[in-house]
This record gives C-alpha cells, structure tokens and sequence, in this order.
C-alpha cells in the first residue's frame, strides 16, 4: 500500500486522454477546409449529403397572402415550379388582417433553392404576395438524432494507438515528443506496452470486438486474462484504500451498490454488459464499446442520449498505475459510478445535449468544461472538499495531489472554466470546485442557453431521440406535450390540498 506516502512524492502517473486537445486540432483541421467524411458537409436537417447539395441554400421563407388574391398561392407555386425550389415544409394559419369578413393567410415555406437564384426567387414572390421574410437556413455540423445514429460517431482519435492510424506510425518524432516534460511514466509505458507484440495483439483483438458493434447489439463480453487480472487488482486495491477519505458521497454509495450487485471487487473485472444493465435501471444511462479514443465531438454527441462510449481494454501491466489513454480502469472506476447518481447523470447528459450542432469552437469550450468538471472536477461536501471527476477517481497520484494544499482551487463558473489553460504534462495546477451538482447543472445549463446555435433540442426519453426545435409545429407539440405534464401535475396537487 502506498496511502501513506506524501502527495508531492508520488510520481506523475494521471490518466491523460486529452479531449481539449482533441477538439482543438479537429477545430484547425476543419479550419484548413478538410473535407472530413461527408456526413459533416451536410446540412443538420438533412440525413445525406451530395455535391449537388452544396450548390443549394436551404430557405425559411414566410409571406402572407391577402385574402383578395385568391390566386396567390397557385402563382406561389408556379414560381417553385420556375425555379426548381424544392419544397421541405408548408405551414399556414390565419393572419392578423381580416378584410370584408375573411382573413389573410400567413404561410412558412422551408425549401432548397439554387444558391445563384436567391435574389430573384425572393423578388418574384414579393411580386405576388405580401410581407415577404426569407432566413437562410444555417448550416451546421452533423449530429445523431436517434441511437442508432451513434453508428456513426466512430470518429477515432489515434494519438496513442499506432495500430489503428497507418498514416500516423510511431515514428522518432514520435518518441521525442513523448520524451519531452517529465512524463517518464508516459515513455515507459509506450516502450513496454507498444513494443510489445503480445500487447497491440490483444489490443487489436478487442477493437476488433468494439468496431464491430452496431447499436441494440449485446454488448460484447472478454474474457480477461490473468495478467490483465492483476493489473485491475493493483489498481483496485490501492484506489480502494484511499477513495472513503477522499471521494464524494455519491461516488461512494453508487461503489458500494456496484461491489453489492454488479460484480465489482479485486478479483473480477466487472463486464460492460452486467454494468451497462446496472447504470440503466438507476438512471438510464448505458455502454457502448468503443475501440479507442473518439472525437471530441462524437464523445460528447454520445452524452446527450445517455450513452457512455467505453473502452473494454486493460492498460499495459508494466504500469498498472499509469495510463495516458482511458481503459477500463479508468472507466469503470472512475466514470461508473458516477454514472449510476441521479444529479450527476443530468449534467452529463445536457453536457452532451449542449454539444448537438455547435460550431468546433464551442466544442473546444466544451471540452474544456468536461476536462474540469466529469474527468477532474471537485464538489464540496459537510465543510470540505471531495473529488467527483473520472480523472481522479482512477489516478492514486492525482487523486491525491488535487486534495492536497498544493493546487489551487476556483469557484467552477462555466464561462471561465470553459477557457481556463489546462495541464497535461503533470498535474492540473487548478481545480474547480462546485457547490453541488444540482448548482454545476443550474449553472451549465445557463452556459448552453448562451451558445450560438439556429435552433434548439429536447431529449424524447420514450423514443430516445433528440428533437431539433427549427420549425413552430415542433415547438407547438412540445409545448402542448410540457402543457399535459403540467395538467398532471396540477391535479396531482390539487388532490393533495382536498385531502
Ligand atoms: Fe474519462
């Protein structure tokens, strides 16, 4: 055991997937006009994309039709037809004017049009109807709207795994890249887990197992082998003998339940399939295997329907208590039992609903976000300070750094956190800390509602889809679905004040 040695003494040996990192090159890569797959040239309301696409604009146009010119509309269509305008969407209802007993007719078209004909297209309708409004449809990153899109969020980020990018193979830069700083920890682990042909074997073997997953599969089960037993063992055991001082309330009764019922202990590497079944029941979170490291965009995507991307993989047995990329030490126990609390599910999740089509800068500031919050965030709890982020929960040195008099600690305020410099050589130099989840959720959800985006979404958690707020029928049924809830609501209460 070491819980007794002093903090500054413990080597640097902190996971360190970089999302911040992640985002901040997918950003500049979009930014020096990558093509990137086509789904991202599409518009957020269309499912494919083609060349032919990209030479049309996407319209909101509303017009009112008078009531005396009964034969607007049929001309409206005419100048559809002349133009080629393709037709999405129609809707009408009646107008503020009435004149001689009837009522003008206010319509709202969605359409595509030739990118060259916007002007004239606009100025023939003006020409035959009236108060006319166009609002070109901004385009905007694709997003999954339903689980089975997440079939396609299988972007990987291969920084650290050479196996998976043949055009990014471990090179000398490589090597001094990783040789600078202090992160000998870092260097060991890529020359013994790396160089080490049995190791990328059974690491390929279990992408394999995670690339081919499609959505509603089982999950896929692995059947550890004894040396990636012990390494799950000494990390267990040593984060174990720390966690009831230093973690949060709710990281300890969801580990607690876990060990009760869901396998969790020295001796076994729980399943993803037994914990995905486990998080689902609490709060219906659930897993889905992941070969390695996702985009930033397609990791936080994920979030907003609930669904945790996971690697299955044990990290290198030369350094059981160091690894720069997530594995399943780092996910089952840092993030799992997190995943299993109510309040911290929420967060999560509107962190993900938040990401849904923002521009690759928000995504950056988001990342960042999540780096401070769900991988190394702090709370408070009865008068002291806890640790809740992922990051921590499965670093005995950084668990023990953050806690220590060391870092410095701010009040978590999105907006700053959002741009806060982070470290990923050693230790973060500042933590934030929250005043509880429910404030973090307040807070961040104060954030989102800042965020440029045409549109808004609600999560369908009977459907598992998320509903893109872009057109006044969609608000409308939302609104009327919100007006039955409160209907329920007010009854349930007016029971209670006649009983
Ligand atoms: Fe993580």
């Amino acid at each position: 055991m070491k819980t007794d040695s002093a903090p500054q003494a413990v080597p640097f040996s902190g996971w360190k997937q970089n999302l911040i990192d992640d985002a901040r090159r997918e950003r500049s890569s979009s930014s020096e006009g990558s093509p990137g797959p086509s789904r991202y040239r599409d518009g957020f309301g269309s499912g494919s994309g083609s060349e032919e696409k990209l030479d049309r604009v996407r319209l909101n146009v509303l017009f009112t039709l008078s009531s005396e010119k009964n034969a607007g509309f049929f001309k409206t269509g005419k100048i559809f037809e002349t133009f080629d305008a393709k037709l999405l969407h129609i809707e009408s209802r009646p107008g503020r004017n009435s004149k001689n007993g009837t009522t003008d007719l206010e319509f709202f078209m969605r359409c595509d049009v030739h990118g060259s004909d916007v002007d004239v297209f606009i100025d023939s309708l003006k020409s035959i109807v009236e108060d006319v409004r166009s609002v070109p449809e901004e385009k905007g990153p694709w997003f999954p709207r339903q689980l089975k899109d997440l079939d396609r969020c299988n972007m990987l980020i291969t920084k650290f795994d050479p196996d998976l990018d043949q055009g990014h193979p471990v090179s000398t830069k490589d090597m001094e890249t990783l040789s600078i700083g202090t992160q000998n920890d870092t260097l060991k682990w890529f020359l013994k887990g790396y160089r080490d042909p049995e190791y990328r074997k059974r690491r390929a073997f279990i992408a394999e197992l995670a690339s081919r997953y499609k959505q509603g599969d089982p999950l896929p089960t692995v059947e550890y082998t004894a040396e990636e037993l012990s390494t799950w063992r000494e990390v267990y055991r040593q984060l174990r003998s720390v966690y009831p001082s230093l973690a949060c309330r709710q990281f300890l009764d969801s580990l607690q339940q876990l060990e009760q019922e869901c396998g969790y202990g020295e001796d076994r590497i729980p399943q993803l399939r037994d914990v995905s079944a486990f998080l689902k029941e609490r709060t219906g979170f659930q897993l889905r295997p992941v070969a390695g490291l996702l985009s930033t965009r397609d990791f936080l995507n994920s979030l907003a329907f609930r669904v945790f991307q996971c690697t299955q993989y044990v990290r290198h047995s030369s350094a059981p208590m160091h690894s720069p990329e997530p594995d399943c030490c780092h996910e089952l126990l840092g993030h799992i039992p997190m995943l299993a609390d109510k309040e911290y599910a929420q967060f999560s999740q509107e962190v993900g609903l938040a990401s849904l089509g923002v521009s690759d800068e928000d995504i950056e500031k988001l990342s960042t976000l999540y780096w401070f919050t769900v991988e190394f965030g702090l709370c408070k709890q009865n008068g002291s300070v806890k640790a809740y982020g992922a990051g921590l929960l499965s670093s005995y040195g950084e668990l023990t750094h953050a806690l220590s008099n060391e870092p410095e600690y701010k009040p978590f305020i999105p907006e700053e956190t959002a741009v806060q410099p982070y470290q990923d050589q050693t230790y973060q130099p500042v933590y934030f800390v929250s005043e509880s989840f429910e404030d973090a959720k307040l807070k961040l959800r104060r954030y989102s509602a800042a965020i440029k985006r045409p549109f808004a979404v609600r999560y369908e958690p009977l459907t598992c889809t998320v509903e893109v707020l872009d057109q006044p029928c969609r608000i409308q049924n939302a609104l009327s679905k919100m007006r039955q809830d409160m209907k329920v609501l007010q009854d349930a209460l007016e029971k209670l004040s006649s009983s």
